[in-house]
């Protein structure tokens, strides 16, 4: 998945971009539809995955339950 979300999102603006944020899930799905208005593609079939991506690896502390060890959800994107 992050090499998907790498493809997608760093064409107008680097990693850093995406890295420094944290927000939470709701804000990321805002966030994937403003990208969205501004030009980037976002296949529906992905949408789900880049958010679990997005929310899990930078997401709000608050607003994210995971934690890094330990966590079985099952959503590791390999
Ligand atoms: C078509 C070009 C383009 C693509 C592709 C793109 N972005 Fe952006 N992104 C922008 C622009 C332009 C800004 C600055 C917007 C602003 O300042 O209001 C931005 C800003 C951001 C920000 C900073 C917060 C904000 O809203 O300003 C985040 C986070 C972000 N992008 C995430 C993503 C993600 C995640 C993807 C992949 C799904 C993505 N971007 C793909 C153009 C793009």
């Amino acid at each position: 998945m992050q090499a998907k979300i790498k493809a997608a999102c760093t064409q107008c603006h680097n990693a850093g971009r995406i890295t420094e944020q944290q927000l939470t899930r709701q804000q990321w799905s805002a966030e994937l539809k403003k990208m969205e208005g501004l030009g980037a593609v976002i296949p529906d079939a992905n949408r789900a995955g880049f958010l679990n991506y997005l929310t899990q690896n930078f997401g709000s502390p608050k607003g994210t339950a995971s934690k890094p060890a330990g966590n079985k959800s099952g959503s590791a994107a390999k």
